[in-house]
């Protein structure tokens, strides 16, 4: 049996424009995914233990799945597409390099600390940690920029199309990375104190990209504020290399304002962001897809941790260390 493991993400800035081309620099935090994967005969068997949903088992052949588990089926439907998306990658990269996969069979055990469908990244991570450690399994070792390149393409397939390259990206690489379109990099970046705030929710991430995409055909002047958003990511880059949380704060202020007015913030989310504005925070936005789910601000963790759990929209609040490791291979 092998086991990887990859990490979560807040977005500091560029969620959603991202999509369109615009840069974003998400940045990797201490919560992980692991994923354990082992042979075996008769199809694929997906077990998941803590996936902030009830614990729950499916077994299918061929890609055709019947669970019967309490959870809600939008959510069993995205992660199972995404572990089996993982398989396939796993198995074509074998192929590639002469490895006759095909016929192999796997039992993959998911355990994630990420909340699902919260903004931090969790099946990016899931994903990552699933192809890496099933291509292990199959004598594969692939390099980071590969392994990056499939649980993208992954992505693309699950979230219909609407996936940039930032969540995979930052998940294997670790730290802070800077996407714009197909140029992904690393980022240099200080240990910036930043807290998530989190309602207990979710957005459905593909759903709410499809709603950006609607609102920009209805309004053709909502592309300026994708290109607004652009702009501020190359402003906050710079003030991220000269550590210059004032503005970078300022910045994250600006990002939530923007993708408010593109329809993805919720009410759970501005109350929490103003929570941490009223904590004295630098700047607080909400990070990922929106809809639900969490927030992330910069300023002093203790004074931004407690500001949020007198939130009454706020379900937990932690200070979200830097994790520049990315993937890692937990049996080596
Ligand atoms: O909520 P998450 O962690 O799935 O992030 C989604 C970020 C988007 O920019 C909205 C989509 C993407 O793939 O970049």
């Amino acid at each position: 049996m092998v086991t990887s493991s990859a990490p979560g993400k807040v977005y500091l800035f560029g969620e959603h424009a991202v999509v369109y081309g615009e840069p974003a620099v998400p940045c990797a935090i201490g919560l992980r995914a692991q994923a354990a994967v082992e042979r075996r005969t008769g199809g694929l068997r997906v077990r998941a233990g803590d996936l902030s949903l009830d614990g729950f088992a499916v077994e299918y052949n061929g890609g055709t799945s019947t669970p019967e588990v309490d959870v809600p089926e939008n959510l069993l439907d995205a992660a199972m597409g995404y572990v089996n998306g993982a398989i396939d990658q796993a198995r074509e990269a074998a192929r590639t390099r002469g490895v006759a996969a095909e016929e192999r069979s796997f039992e993959v055990t998911v355990d994630s600390n990420i909340p699902l469908g919260a903004g931090l990244g969790s099946s990016a991570a899931v994903v990552v940690a699933t192809i890496d450690a099933a291509a292990r399994e199959l004598g594969v070792q692939l390099p980071r920029e590969e392994l990056a390149d499939r649980a993208y393409r992954v992505e693309h397939t699950v979230q219909d199309g609407g996936a940039s390259r930032a969540d995979t990206f930052c998940a294997t690489m670790g730290g802070a990375v800077r996407i714009e379109g197909d140029d992904c990099e690393t980022l240099a970046t200080p240990d910036l104190p930043l807290v998530v705030g989190y309602d207990g929710g979710a957005g459905d991430t593909g759903e709410l990209v499809a709603q950006v995409r609607g609102l920009r055909e209805t309004h053709p002047f909502v592309a300026d504020t994708v290109s607004a958003v652009g702009d501020l990511v190359r402003r906050g880059e710079r003030a991220l290399a000269a550590d210059d949380r004032e503005t970078l704060g300022e910045l994250m202020d600006i990002n939530h304002g923007l993708l408010s007015s593109l329809g993805v913030s919720a009410r759970s989310l501005d109350a929490m962001v103003w929570a941490a504005r009223d904590g004295g925070a630098h700047g607080a936005k909400l990070t990922g897809a929106g809809g639900g789910g969490c927030i992330v601000a910069l300023g002093d963790p203790a004074e931004l941790e407690r500001a949020l759990s007198y939130a009454p929209a706020c379900d937990d609040a932690f200070h979200a260390q830097l994790d520049t490791d990315g993937l890692r291979r937990e049996d080596e």
